[in-house]
Protein backbone atom coordinates (compact mmCIF):
# COMPACT_ATOMS: atom_id res chain seq x y z
CA UNK A 1 0.00 0.00 0.00
CA UNK A 2 1.24 3.71 -0.66
CA UNK A 3 3.20 5.87 2.02
CA UNK A 4 2.27 9.07 1.32
CA UNK A 5 3.45 9.35 -2.59
CA UNK A 6 -0.26 8.75 -4.08
CA UNK A 7 -2.36 11.79 -4.89
CA UNK A 8 -3.61 13.17 -1.62
CA UNK A 9 -0.30 12.07 -0.01
CA UNK A 10 0.88 14.99 1.96
CA UNK A 11 0.70 15.75 5.37
CA UNK A 12 -2.52 16.37 6.58
CA UNK A 13 -4.60 17.58 10.11
CA UNK A 14 -7.96 14.91 10.34
CA UNK A 15 -11.09 16.03 12.30
CA UNK A 16 -13.18 13.02 13.24
CA UNK A 17 -16.34 13.64 14.14
CA UNK A 18 -18.78 11.84 17.26
CA UNK A 19 -17.73 10.89 21.06
CA UNK A 20 -18.21 7.58 21.11
CA UNK A 21 -15.88 4.44 21.36
CA UNK A 22 -16.04 4.26 17.61
CA UNK A 23 -14.60 7.44 17.38
CA UNK A 24 -11.75 6.89 19.88
CA UNK A 25 -10.82 4.26 17.89
CA UNK A 26 -10.67 6.00 14.54
CA UNK A 27 -8.69 8.61 16.24
CA UNK A 28 -6.18 6.57 18.22
CA UNK A 29 -5.68 4.46 14.57
CA UNK A 30 -5.38 7.80 12.31
CA UNK A 31 -2.84 9.28 15.03
CA UNK A 32 -0.45 6.37 14.19
CA UNK A 33 -0.26 7.07 10.32
CA UNK A 34 3.15 9.18 9.61
CA UNK A 35 1.46 11.54 7.24
CA UNK A 36 -1.43 12.81 10.01
CA UNK A 37 0.31 15.72 11.84
CA UNK A 38 -2.84 16.88 14.15
CA UNK A 39 -6.27 14.89 15.16
CA UNK A 40 -8.79 17.11 16.49
CA UNK A 41 -12.25 15.11 17.41
CA UNK A 42 -15.88 17.15 17.69
CA UNK A 43 -16.90 16.84 20.59
CA UNK A 44 -15.06 13.88 22.02
CA UNK A 45 -14.45 12.83 25.08
CA UNK A 46 -11.77 12.00 27.43
CA UNK A 47 -10.01 9.25 25.59
CA UNK A 48 -10.11 11.34 22.20
CA UNK A 49 -8.58 14.10 24.48
CA UNK A 50 -5.65 11.69 24.71
CA UNK A 51 -4.96 10.87 21.54
CA UNK A 52 -5.75 15.07 20.04
CA UNK A 53 -7.24 18.14 20.76
CA UNK A 54 -11.47 17.98 21.58
CA UNK A 55 -13.43 20.93 20.05
CA UNK A 56 -16.61 21.36 21.91
CA UNK A 57 -18.71 20.98 18.43
CA UNK A 58 -22.00 19.35 18.46
CA UNK A 59 -22.01 16.49 16.23
CA UNK A 60 -25.42 18.58 14.58
CA UNK A 61 -23.70 21.64 14.58
CA UNK A 62 -22.57 21.25 10.41
CA UNK A 63 -21.98 25.27 9.57
CA UNK A 64 -19.49 25.52 12.85
CA UNK A 65 -17.87 21.87 11.72
CA UNK A 66 -17.51 23.02 8.15
CA UNK A 67 -15.77 26.66 9.69
CA UNK A 68 -13.60 24.80 12.08
CA UNK A 69 -12.18 22.27 9.42
CA UNK A 70 -11.65 25.75 6.74
CA UNK A 71 -9.91 27.60 9.58
CA UNK A 72 -7.88 24.69 10.88
CA UNK A 73 -7.45 23.49 7.49
CA UNK A 74 -8.46 19.86 8.12
CA UNK A 75 -7.33 17.87 5.46
CA UNK A 76 -9.96 15.11 6.07
CA UNK A 77 -12.63 14.47 8.32
CA UNK A 78 -14.22 11.50 9.49
CA UNK A 79 -18.10 10.82 10.45
CA UNK A 80 -18.16 8.40 13.17
CA UNK A 81 -21.96 7.94 13.70
CA UNK A 82 -24.94 7.42 11.56
CA UNK A 83 -27.31 10.33 12.49
CA UNK A 84 -25.18 13.27 11.15
CA UNK A 85 -24.73 10.83 8.08
CA UNK A 86 -28.31 11.07 7.86
CA UNK A 87 -28.65 14.45 8.26
CA UNK A 88 -26.34 15.27 5.65
CA UNK A 89 -23.38 16.05 6.96
CA UNK A 90 -20.80 15.22 4.00
CA UNK A 91 -23.09 17.43 1.54
CA UNK A 92 -22.51 19.81 3.85
CA UNK A 93 -18.82 19.47 4.00
CA UNK A 94 -18.48 18.64 0.28
CA UNK A 95 -20.03 22.39 -0.54
CA UNK A 96 -17.45 24.07 1.12
CA UNK A 97 -15.18 22.07 -0.96
CA UNK A 98 -13.55 20.19 2.12
CA UNK A 99 -12.50 16.59 1.95
CA UNK A 100 -14.65 14.29 3.81
CA UNK A 101 -14.94 10.51 4.62
CA UNK A 102 -18.78 9.21 4.39
CA UNK A 103 -21.76 8.59 2.36
CA UNK A 104 -23.72 11.63 1.55
CA UNK A 105 -27.36 12.02 2.76
CA UNK A 106 -29.34 10.06 -0.14
CA UNK A 107 -26.37 7.51 0.32
CA UNK A 108 -26.58 7.02 3.94
CA UNK A 109 -30.93 6.50 3.57
CA UNK A 110 -29.81 2.85 3.52
CA UNK A 111 -29.73 3.29 7.31
CA UNK A 112 -31.63 5.87 7.58
CA UNK A 113 -34.52 4.46 6.34
CA UNK A 114 -35.53 0.63 6.38
CA UNK A 115 -37.88 1.30 3.93
CA UNK A 116 -35.85 2.59 1.34
CA UNK A 117 -33.10 0.02 2.06
CA UNK A 118 -35.33 -2.89 2.02
CA UNK A 119 -37.28 -1.75 -1.20
CA UNK A 120 -34.05 -1.37 -2.96
CA UNK A 121 -33.06 -5.16 -1.69
CA UNK A 122 -35.86 -6.51 -3.34
CA UNK A 123 -35.50 -4.58 -6.59
CA UNK A 124 -31.76 -5.47 -6.79
CA UNK A 125 -32.60 -9.52 -5.62
CA UNK A 126 -30.60 -9.38 -2.51
CA UNK A 127 -31.89 -11.85 -0.25
CA UNK A 128 -33.60 -10.71 3.02
CA UNK A 129 -36.63 -11.33 4.66
CA UNK A 130 -40.34 -11.18 3.20
CA UNK A 131 -41.85 -7.66 4.31
CA UNK A 132 -44.75 -5.17 4.07
CA UNK A 133 -44.70 -1.99 5.02
CA UNK A 134 -47.17 -0.16 6.61
CA UNK A 135 -48.81 3.61 6.67
CA UNK A 136 -50.84 3.69 9.49
CA UNK A 137 -51.59 1.92 12.50
CA UNK A 138 -55.19 0.42 11.91
CA UNK A 139 -53.76 -1.11 8.34
CA UNK A 140 -50.57 -2.98 10.27
CA UNK A 141 -53.19 -4.15 13.01
CA UNK A 142 -55.26 -5.62 11.16
CA UNK A 143 -52.47 -7.30 8.85
CA UNK A 144 -51.54 -8.84 12.28
CA UNK A 145 -54.77 -9.78 13.63
CA UNK A 146 -55.57 -11.93 9.94
CA UNK A 147 -52.44 -13.75 10.86
CA UNK A 148 -53.51 -17.57 10.78
CA UNK A 149 -53.91 -18.61 14.39
CA UNK A 150 -56.38 -22.04 13.79
CA UNK A 151 -58.72 -22.36 16.62
CA UNK A 152 -61.87 -23.96 17.02
CA UNK A 153 -64.01 -21.79 19.25
CA UNK A 154 -67.76 -23.14 20.40
CA UNK A 155 -69.97 -21.59 23.46
CA UNK A 156 -70.87 -23.38 26.38
CA UNK A 157 -73.69 -23.05 28.67
CA UNK A 158 -76.93 -21.27 27.73
CA UNK A 159 -76.62 -19.06 24.23
CA UNK A 160 -78.35 -18.99 21.51
CA UNK A 161 -74.95 -19.82 19.34
CA UNK A 162 -74.67 -23.37 18.98
CA UNK A 163 -72.10 -23.99 16.22
CA UNK A 164 -68.67 -24.90 16.43
CA UNK A 165 -66.44 -22.05 13.97
CA UNK A 166 -63.45 -22.88 13.00
CA UNK A 167 -61.82 -19.12 13.06
CA UNK A 168 -58.83 -19.40 10.66
CA UNK A 169 -57.51 -15.70 11.84
CA UNK A 170 -57.52 -13.97 14.86
CA UNK A 171 -59.54 -11.28 13.70
CA UNK A 172 -62.15 -13.71 13.41
CA UNK A 173 -61.71 -15.41 16.61
CA UNK A 174 -61.82 -12.38 18.92
CA UNK A 175 -65.53 -11.06 16.97
CA UNK A 176 -66.97 -14.59 17.32
CA UNK A 177 -65.56 -14.20 20.92
CA UNK A 178 -67.37 -11.20 21.16
CA UNK A 179 -70.91 -12.73 19.64
CA UNK A 180 -70.61 -15.44 22.55
CA UNK A 181 -70.33 -13.50 24.98
CA UNK A 182 -72.71 -10.35 23.64
CA UNK A 183 -75.70 -10.81 26.69
CA UNK A 184 -78.57 -10.64 23.88
CA UNK A 185 -77.47 -13.94 22.97
CA UNK A 186 -77.49 -15.23 26.22
CA UNK A 187 -80.70 -17.56 27.44
CA UNK A 188 -78.77 -17.55 30.73
CA UNK A 189 -75.81 -17.18 33.21
CA UNK A 190 -72.94 -18.85 33.56
CA UNK A 191 -71.88 -18.62 29.09
CA UNK A 192 -68.47 -19.62 28.69
CA UNK A 193 -66.22 -19.81 25.54
CA UNK A 194 -64.33 -22.61 25.19
CA UNK A 195 -61.41 -22.73 22.47
CA UNK A 196 -59.86 -25.57 21.12
CA UNK A 197 -55.75 -26.01 19.78
CA UNK A 198 -54.61 -28.81 18.28
CA UNK A 199 -56.87 -30.97 20.26
CA UNK A 200 -56.70 -29.33 23.31
CA UNK A 201 -59.61 -27.53 25.04
CA UNK A 202 -59.58 -24.81 27.14
CA UNK A 203 -62.91 -22.58 28.78
CA UNK A 204 -62.74 -18.99 29.87
CA UNK A 205 -65.43 -17.29 31.67
CA UNK A 206 -65.00 -13.88 30.01
CA UNK A 207 -64.35 -12.24 26.83
CA UNK A 208 -61.23 -10.73 28.13
CA UNK A 209 -59.77 -14.25 29.35
CA UNK A 210 -60.84 -15.62 26.47
CA UNK A 211 -59.19 -12.77 24.29
CA UNK A 212 -56.18 -12.74 26.14
CA UNK A 213 -55.46 -16.11 25.42
CA UNK A 214 -56.10 -15.63 21.56
CA UNK A 215 -53.91 -12.58 21.79
CA UNK A 216 -50.92 -14.76 23.27
CA UNK A 217 -50.58 -17.07 19.99
CA UNK A 218 -47.13 -17.29 19.18
CA UNK A 219 -46.11 -14.97 15.91
CA UNK A 220 -42.90 -15.32 13.56
CA UNK A 221 -42.99 -11.58 13.07
CA UNK A 222 -40.45 -8.71 13.49
CA UNK A 223 -41.78 -5.27 13.63
CA UNK A 224 -39.25 -2.29 12.73
CA UNK A 225 -39.68 1.49 12.92
CA UNK A 226 -38.68 3.31 9.10
CA UNK A 227 -36.44 6.14 10.90
CA UNK A 228 -33.92 5.96 12.71
CA UNK A 229 -34.40 4.90 16.62
CA UNK A 230 -30.92 4.77 18.34
CA UNK A 231 -31.06 0.74 17.51
CA UNK A 232 -34.35 0.57 19.54
CA UNK A 233 -36.77 0.97 16.45
CA UNK A 234 -36.63 -3.42 16.14
CA UNK A 235 -39.03 -5.60 17.62
CA UNK A 236 -38.78 -8.92 17.72
CA UNK A 237 -42.19 -10.03 18.32
CA UNK A 238 -43.41 -13.40 20.03
CA UNK A 239 -46.50 -13.14 19.55
CA UNK A 240 -49.62 -11.14 18.58
CA UNK A 241 -50.07 -8.90 21.82
CA UNK A 242 -45.88 -8.22 21.80
CA UNK A 243 -46.81 -6.75 17.83
CA UNK A 244 -49.73 -5.11 18.61
CA UNK A 245 -47.98 -3.25 21.36
CA UNK A 246 -45.23 -2.45 19.43
CA UNK A 247 -47.64 -1.19 16.85
CA UNK A 248 -48.96 0.90 19.51
CA UNK A 249 -45.47 2.00 20.41
CA UNK A 250 -44.31 3.42 17.12
CA UNK A 251 -47.48 4.95 15.10
CA UNK A 252 -49.76 5.94 18.37
CA UNK A 253 -47.87 7.01 20.60
CA UNK A 254 -44.99 8.06 18.85
CA UNK A 255 -42.31 7.41 20.58
CA UNK A 256 -39.61 7.38 17.78
CA UNK A 257 -41.26 10.50 16.83
CA UNK A 258 -41.39 11.09 12.78
CA UNK A 259 -39.02 7.55 12.50
CA UNK A 260 -42.16 5.92 13.22
CA UNK A 261 -44.24 7.10 9.95
CA UNK A 262 -43.81 4.46 8.68
CA UNK A 263 -43.37 0.58 9.91
CA UNK A 264 -41.96 -2.83 8.54
CA UNK A 265 -43.45 -6.34 9.38
CA UNK A 266 -41.39 -8.84 8.08
CA UNK A 267 -40.90 -12.34 8.87
CA UNK A 268 -38.70 -13.38 11.44
CA UNK A 269 -35.10 -15.03 10.22
CA UNK A 270 -33.67 -17.87 12.10
CA UNK A 271 -30.29 -18.43 12.42
CA UNK A 272 -26.32 -17.12 14.01
CA UNK A 273 -26.45 -13.25 13.31
CA UNK A 274 -22.79 -11.82 11.74
CA UNK A 275 -21.54 -8.85 10.88
CA UNK A 276 -19.59 -7.75 7.39
CA UNK A 277 -18.23 -4.67 7.26
CA UNK A 278 -16.41 -3.53 3.73
CA UNK A 279 -14.99 -0.04 2.99
CA UNK A 280 -16.47 1.37 -0.49
CA UNK A 281 -15.95 3.77 -2.84
CA UNK A 282 -18.70 2.93 -4.93
CA UNK A 283 -16.69 0.81 -7.43
CA UNK A 284 -14.09 -1.23 -5.42
CA UNK A 285 -15.52 -2.84 -2.51
CA UNK A 286 -12.61 -3.74 0.38
CA UNK A 287 -14.24 -6.40 3.25
CA UNK A 288 -12.61 -6.03 6.27
CA UNK A 289 -11.47 -8.26 8.86
CA UNK A 290 -14.34 -10.37 10.36
CA UNK A 291 -16.04 -9.33 13.52
CA UNK A 292 -19.08 -10.04 16.00
CA UNK A 293 -20.45 -8.03 18.11
CA UNK A 294 -22.51 -9.08 21.71
CA UNK A 295 -26.13 -7.26 21.34
CA UNK A 296 -28.00 -8.30 24.81
CA UNK A 297 -26.60 -6.67 27.72
CA UNK A 298 -26.11 -10.42 30.47
CA UNK A 299 -24.60 -13.27 30.05
CA UNK A 300 -25.05 -16.10 27.83
CA UNK A 301 -27.19 -13.59 25.32
CA UNK A 302 -29.64 -12.57 27.51
CA UNK A 303 -31.42 -9.37 28.91
CA UNK A 304 -32.30 -6.15 27.11
CA UNK A 305 -30.66 -5.72 23.34
CA UNK A 306 -27.87 -2.79 24.12
CA UNK A 307 -25.78 -0.72 21.71
CA UNK A 308 -23.19 -3.67 22.25
CA UNK A 309 -21.17 -4.98 25.22
CA UNK A 310 -18.35 -6.26 23.45
CA UNK A 311 -16.70 -7.72 20.14
CA UNK A 312 -14.18 -10.16 19.15
CA UNK A 313 -12.56 -10.26 15.57
CA UNK A 314 -12.21 -12.48 13.87
CA UNK A 315 -15.68 -14.10 13.57
CA UNK A 316 -15.00 -17.92 12.76
CA UNK A 317 -18.03 -18.38 12.21
CA UNK A 318 -17.27 -16.28 8.54
CA UNK A 319 -15.27 -18.35 6.61
CA UNK A 320 -13.74 -17.41 3.39
CA UNK A 321 -16.36 -18.99 1.83
CA UNK A 322 -18.74 -16.80 3.49
CA UNK A 323 -17.10 -13.95 2.53
CA UNK A 324 -16.77 -14.33 -1.18
CA UNK A 325 -20.98 -15.45 -0.51
CA UNK A 326 -21.93 -12.54 0.65
CA UNK A 327 -19.39 -10.12 -1.21
CA UNK A 328 -21.20 -11.57 -4.62
CA UNK A 329 -24.60 -11.93 -3.27
CA UNK A 330 -25.09 -8.77 -0.76
CA UNK A 331 -22.51 -6.47 -1.09
CA UNK A 332 -21.40 -5.94 -4.75
CA UNK A 333 -24.98 -5.94 -6.07
CA UNK A 334 -26.34 -3.10 -3.23
CA UNK A 335 -23.22 -0.80 -4.29
CA UNK A 336 -24.47 -1.19 -7.72
CA UNK A 337 -27.91 -0.62 -6.77
CA UNK A 338 -27.21 1.94 -5.40
CA UNK A 339 -24.92 3.34 -8.24
CA UNK A 340 -27.98 2.97 -10.45
CA UNK A 341 -30.14 5.03 -8.21
CA UNK A 342 -27.82 7.76 -8.58
CA UNK A 343 -26.37 7.67 -5.16
CA UNK A 344 -23.34 6.50 -5.03
CA UNK A 345 -21.85 5.05 -1.89
CA UNK A 346 -18.62 6.31 -0.65
CA UNK A 347 -17.52 5.07 3.18
CA UNK A 348 -18.31 1.98 5.36
CA UNK A 349 -21.23 -0.36 4.37
CA UNK A 350 -22.01 -3.12 7.34
CA UNK A 351 -24.65 -5.51 6.62
CA UNK A 352 -25.92 -7.16 9.71
CA UNK A 353 -26.99 -10.94 8.33
CA UNK A 354 -28.58 -13.79 9.74
CA UNK A 355 -27.40 -16.61 8.74
CA UNK A 356 -30.19 -18.93 7.88
CA UNK A 357 -30.30 -22.65 6.03
CA UNK A 358 -31.40 -21.06 2.75
CA UNK A 359 -27.94 -18.96 3.31
CA UNK A 360 -26.90 -15.72 4.32
CA UNK A 361 -29.87 -12.62 4.54
CA UNK A 362 -29.82 -8.76 5.04
CA UNK A 363 -31.68 -8.00 8.15
CA UNK A 364 -30.42 -4.10 8.07
CA UNK A 365 -27.56 -2.37 6.43
CA UNK A 366 -25.77 0.24 8.40
CA UNK A 367 -23.55 3.31 6.89
CA UNK A 368 -20.47 3.70 9.31
CA UNK A 369 -18.27 0.95 11.39
CA UNK A 370 -19.99 -0.66 13.78
CA UNK A 371 -19.58 0.03 17.66
CA UNK A 372 -17.79 -1.99 19.75
CA UNK A 373 -17.08 -3.82 16.15
CA UNK A 374 -14.67 -1.19 15.26
CA UNK A 375 -12.66 -1.34 18.24
CA UNK A 376 -11.76 -4.62 17.87
CA UNK A 377 -11.31 -4.44 14.10
CA UNK A 378 -9.08 -1.47 14.67
CA UNK A 379 -7.05 -3.22 16.86
CA UNK A 380 -5.76 -5.50 14.33
CA UNK A 381 -5.33 -2.94 11.35
CA UNK A 382 -1.66 -2.83 10.55
CA UNK A 383 -2.24 -0.95 7.71
CA UNK A 384 -2.19 2.82 7.64
CA UNK A 385 -6.02 4.41 7.79
CA UNK A 386 -5.41 7.88 6.21
CA UNK A 387 -4.58 5.91 2.96
CA UNK A 388 -7.53 3.59 2.73
CA UNK A 389 -9.36 6.66 3.78
CA UNK A 390 -8.57 9.26 1.47
CA UNK A 391 -8.60 6.22 -1.11
CA UNK A 392 -12.35 6.09 -0.59
CA UNK A 393 -12.96 9.76 -0.91
CA UNK A 394 -10.49 9.80 -3.98
CA UNK A 395 -12.11 6.51 -5.75
CA UNK A 396 -8.90 4.84 -5.95
CA UNK A 397 -10.03 2.11 -3.75
CA UNK A 398 -8.65 -0.25 -6.30
CA UNK A 399 -5.02 0.91 -5.24
CA UNK A 400 -5.58 -0.83 -1.69
CA UNK A 401 -4.85 -3.84 0.41
CA UNK A 402 -5.00 -3.67 3.93
CA UNK A 403 -2.83 -6.01 6.12
CA UNK A 404 -4.18 -7.45 9.40
CA UNK A 405 -2.56 -8.30 12.64
CA UNK A 406 -3.36 -12.27 12.88
CA UNK A 407 -3.95 -12.13 16.50
CA UNK A 408 -7.26 -11.93 17.64
CA UNK A 409 -9.04 -9.16 19.15
CA UNK A 410 -11.33 -8.70 22.12
CA UNK A 411 -13.29 -5.78 23.09
CA UNK A 412 -14.55 -6.12 26.91
CA UNK A 413 -17.47 -2.88 27.53
CA UNK A 414 -17.67 -1.47 30.96
CA UNK A 415 -21.29 0.24 30.81
CA UNK A 416 -22.59 2.34 34.02
CA UNK A 417 -24.82 0.95 36.99
CA UNK A 418 -28.34 1.11 35.07
CA UNK A 419 -27.37 0.27 31.63
CA UNK A 420 -29.23 -0.17 28.79
CA UNK A 421 -31.51 1.84 31.56
CA UNK A 422 -30.99 4.90 33.16
CA UNK A 423 -27.73 5.33 34.82
CA UNK A 424 -25.77 8.32 36.81
CA UNK A 425 -22.92 10.14 35.05
CA UNK A 426 -19.91 11.84 37.16
CA UNK A 427 -18.41 8.37 38.58
CA UNK A 428 -14.44 8.79 38.65
CA UNK A 429 -12.85 6.23 36.80
CA UNK A 430 -9.44 4.47 38.77
CA UNK A 431 -6.53 3.41 37.54
CA UNK A 432 -7.28 3.80 33.69
CA UNK A 433 -3.41 4.41 33.48
CA UNK A 434 -2.39 0.70 35.14
CA UNK A 435 -4.37 -0.68 32.38
CA UNK A 436 -2.91 1.36 29.62
CA UNK A 437 0.31 0.08 30.50
CA UNK A 438 -0.46 -3.55 29.92
CA UNK A 439 1.23 -5.08 26.98
CA UNK A 440 -1.14 -5.61 23.87
CA UNK A 441 -3.98 -3.30 25.90
CA UNK A 442 -5.69 -0.36 24.23
CA UNK A 443 -8.47 1.12 26.53
CA UNK A 444 -11.61 3.13 23.73
CA UNK A 445 -12.75 5.24 26.11
CA UNK A 446 -16.96 5.76 24.96
CA UNK A 447 -18.66 7.77 27.74
CA UNK A 448 -16.22 9.53 29.45
CA UNK A 449 -15.26 13.08 30.26
CA UNK A 450 -12.35 14.92 31.80
CA UNK A 451 -13.97 17.20 34.54
CA UNK A 452 -12.21 20.10 35.75
CA UNK A 453 -10.02 18.77 38.24
CA UNK A 454 -8.53 16.76 35.84
CA UNK A 455 -10.15 13.26 37.10
CA UNK A 456 -11.84 11.31 34.06
CA UNK A 457 -15.52 10.41 34.86
CA UNK A 458 -18.24 8.47 33.58
CA UNK A 459 -20.34 10.32 30.89
CA UNK A 460 -22.84 7.55 29.31
CA UNK A 461 -23.81 4.16 29.77
CA UNK A 462 -21.12 2.70 27.72
CA UNK A 463 -17.94 3.78 29.47
CA UNK A 464 -14.78 2.22 28.06
CA UNK A 465 -13.99 -0.34 25.69
CA UNK A 466 -11.29 -2.41 27.13
CA UNK A 467 -9.45 -4.14 24.31
CA UNK A 468 -6.70 -6.74 23.91
CA UNK A 469 -4.40 -8.96 21.27
CA UNK A 470 -3.79 -12.08 21.94
CA UNK A 471 -2.10 -15.36 19.93
CA UNK A 472 -5.25 -17.09 21.23
CA UNK A 473 -8.59 -16.01 21.25
CA UNK A 474 -8.76 -17.38 24.85
CA UNK A 475 -5.38 -15.33 25.50
CA UNK A 476 -7.11 -12.34 23.87
CA UNK A 477 -9.77 -12.58 26.50
CA UNK A 478 -8.13 -13.17 29.14
CA UNK A 479 -6.06 -10.06 28.71
CA UNK A 480 -9.31 -8.13 28.02
CA UNK A 481 -10.55 -9.15 31.29
CA UNK A 482 -7.59 -8.70 33.36
CA UNK A 483 -7.14 -4.87 32.05
CA UNK A 484 -11.14 -4.62 32.79
CA UNK A 485 -10.53 -6.05 36.53
CA UNK A 486 -7.80 -3.12 36.80
CA UNK A 487 -9.88 -0.32 36.51
CA UNK A 488 -12.59 0.59 38.52
CA UNK A 489 -15.69 2.94 38.69
CA UNK A 490 -18.97 2.82 41.16
CA UNK A 491 -21.54 0.62 39.83
CA UNK A 492 -18.90 -0.16 37.01
CA UNK A 493 -19.47 -3.16 35.32
CA UNK A 494 -19.82 -5.80 32.23
CA UNK A 495 -20.41 -9.11 30.61
CA UNK A 496 -18.17 -11.72 31.94
CA UNK A 497 -18.43 -14.11 28.47
CA UNK A 498 -17.57 -11.48 25.92
CA UNK A 499 -15.82 -14.33 22.77
CA UNK A 500 -17.52 -17.09 23.92
CA UNK A 501 -18.39 -18.21 20.67
CA UNK A 502 -15.17 -17.75 19.04
CA UNK A 503 -14.06 -19.76 22.00
CA UNK A 504 -15.81 -22.41 20.90
CA UNK A 505 -15.37 -22.60 17.54
CA UNK A 506 -11.67 -22.61 17.52
CA UNK A 507 -10.48 -24.32 20.96
P1 LIG B 1 -31.60 -4.54 13.06
O1 LIG B 1 -31.42 -3.21 13.73
O2 LIG B 1 -32.50 -4.52 11.87
O3 LIG B 1 -30.30 -5.28 12.84
O4 LIG B 1 -32.31 -5.44 14.16
C1 LIG B 1 -31.79 -5.55 15.47
C2 LIG B 1 -31.82 -6.99 15.88
O5 LIG B 1 -33.15 -7.53 15.75
C3 LIG B 1 -30.97 -7.89 15.00
O6 LIG B 1 -29.64 -7.87 15.41
C4 LIG B 1 -31.64 -9.22 15.18
O7 LIG B 1 -31.24 -9.82 16.39
C5 LIG B 1 -33.10 -8.87 15.30
N1 LIG B 1 -33.79 -8.98 14.00
C6 LIG B 1 -33.97 -8.01 13.08
N2 LIG B 1 -34.65 -8.47 12.01
C7 LIG B 1 -34.91 -9.76 12.24
C8 LIG B 1 -35.58 -10.80 11.51
N3 LIG B 1 -36.15 -10.59 10.32
N4 LIG B 1 -35.63 -12.03 12.07
C9 LIG B 1 -35.09 -12.27 13.28
N5 LIG B 1 -34.45 -11.35 14.01
C10 LIG B 1 -34.35 -10.11 13.52
N1 LIG C 1 -22.79 -2.75 17.34
C1 LIG C 1 -23.88 -2.49 16.48
C2 LIG C 1 -23.84 -1.24 15.74
O1 LIG C 1 -22.88 -0.49 15.76
O2 LIG C 1 -24.81 -0.95 15.05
Amino acid sequence: MGNGLKPGGSLVKVLVVGKGGREHALCWKLKQSPRVTGVYCAPGNAGTALEGINIAIDTGDFRALTQFAKREGIGLTVIGPEEPLANGIVDAFQREGLRVFGPRKDAAELEGSKVFAKDLMRQAGIPTADYRIFRSAPDAEHYILSREVSLVIRSKGKSLIRNTIMCRTAVETLEHIDRIMDPREQTGPGVQVELEERGERRVFNTAVEAKDYVLGRPLGMVLKADGLAAGKGVYVCDNLRQALDAIDQVMVQRIFGKAGDKLILEERLDGQETSILALTDGRTIVALESSQDHKRAYDHDEGPNTGGMGAYSPAPIVTRELMNQVEREILVPIVHALKRARRPFRGVLYAGLMLTNQGPKVLEFNVRLGDPECQAVLMRLQSDLLDALEAVVDERLEEVELRWDPRPAVTVVMASEGYPGPYERGRVINNLEAAAQMTDVKVFHAGTMLRDDGRIVTDGGRVLGVTALGDTFELAQQRAYEAARTIRFGGGWYRNDIAHHALKTTT
